[in-house]
This record gives C-alpha cells, sequence and structure tokens, in this order.
C-alpha cells in the first residue's frame, strides 16, 4: 500500500516535471522566435544594388569614328571626332538591348524595330530616334576620365546631346 502511494506520487511527480519542462521548452520556442523577429526588425533594411558608375576602360581601346556595345552594362561608347560619348543601349520603347549596325551606320532595336541616329544629321542628334514606335531618343550617359586616365560612365545620369561637358577629349 506504502509502495503504491508512493508509485502514485512519483507518477505525480514525472507529470508535473514533465508539463514543467514542456512550459519551459514553450518558453523558449517563443523567446527565440521573438529574438528572431527583433533582429529582422532592428536590421536595415537595404537593398545593395550594383554601382551605375562603369569603368570602361582606357580611351585608346575605343578607335576613331567607333561604336562599341558594352552589353553587360547597356551602353554605348563612341569615338567620335568631337570626343567620347556614351549613350544609353536600352531601346526607350519596352527596353530591349539596341544593337549598333556598322553597315547602315545606325542603332536599332530587334525587338520592334526602332532606329536611332549615332552621326548628327541635319537638325537631329546621335542618339534620335530615325523610325520605330521608340517614343524618345537614347539618353546620352556622363562620361569622364578617372585619375588613372580610365573612360567612366555614369549610367544614372542623362546629359545633354552634343553639349561641351557630354563629351570627353583625350
Ligand atoms: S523595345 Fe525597341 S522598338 Fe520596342
Amino acid at each position: 500500500m506504502a509502495e503504491e502511494k508512493t508509485s502514485a506520487e512519483g507518477g505525480d511527480l514525472n507529470r508535473r516535471q514533465f508539463f514543467a519542462k514542456l512550459g519551459l521548452g514553450s518558453l523558449g520556442i517563443a523567446a527565440a522566435g521573438t529574438a528572431a523577429f527583433a533582429y529582422q526588425y532592428l536590421e536595415p533594411n537595404v537593398l545593395y544594388e550594383p554601382s551605375p558608375v562603369v569603368n570602361a576602360g582606357k580611351p585608346d581601346r575605343y578607335p576613331l569614328d567607333s561604336v562599341t556595345l558594352d552589353v553587360n552594362n547597356g551602353i554605348y561608347i563612341i569615338h567620335s571626332q568631337e570626343g567620347y560619348f556614351s549613350l544609353s543601349a536600352v531601346c526607350t520603347h519596352l527596353g530591349c538591348l539596341t544593337a549598333w549596325k556598322p553597315e547602315l551606320g545606325i542603332i536599332a532595336c530587334p525587338c520592334h524595330g526602332s532606329k536611332f541616329l549615332v552621326q548628327p544629321e541635319d537638325d537631329k542628334k546621335p542618339g534620335d530616334k530615325i523610325e520605330g514606335p521608340a517614343p524618345k531618343p537614347l539618353p546620352w550617359k556622363r562620361i569622364w576620365l578617372n585619375d588613372d586616365g580610365d573612360l567612366l560612365v555614369d549610367r544614372s545620369t542623362d546629359v545633354p546631346p552634343l553639349a561641351r561637358d557630354s563629351f570627353v577629349k583625350v
């Protein structure tokens, strides 16, 4: 009889211990969840994007009267008589990557047929649309030389076409 009581008490104890441990475990899980949530909340919510500035290398990479497409960065480096300048290679219609057509002397979009000038013509400037659905010219991008003599292009900054500062002279 005494043994039964002891065993029953032992059973109560085990049950009590079990529920105490279960409670502690639940509290631990809740605390870990709260800590993870607090960490996410306090961590800066920043999206790291690549720099819009492209190093296009030394100017002598670009012969006079050449048009060079940088496919990875979506820009053209053009070496004209007036100096080096840069045009966006992204079509202003729906954003396709355009292509230089040396046989025609123009930039053309493969998607819906927009065509853009590279050489000034009458009252039109390089980048202006010749035909097609593109609503705007290809924008000119800021270009300059850094201290190492490399051409840098800022894809995020448009500059006025044919302006003196829109060219780099070497
Ligand atoms: S995306 Fe270039 S013409 Fe449509």
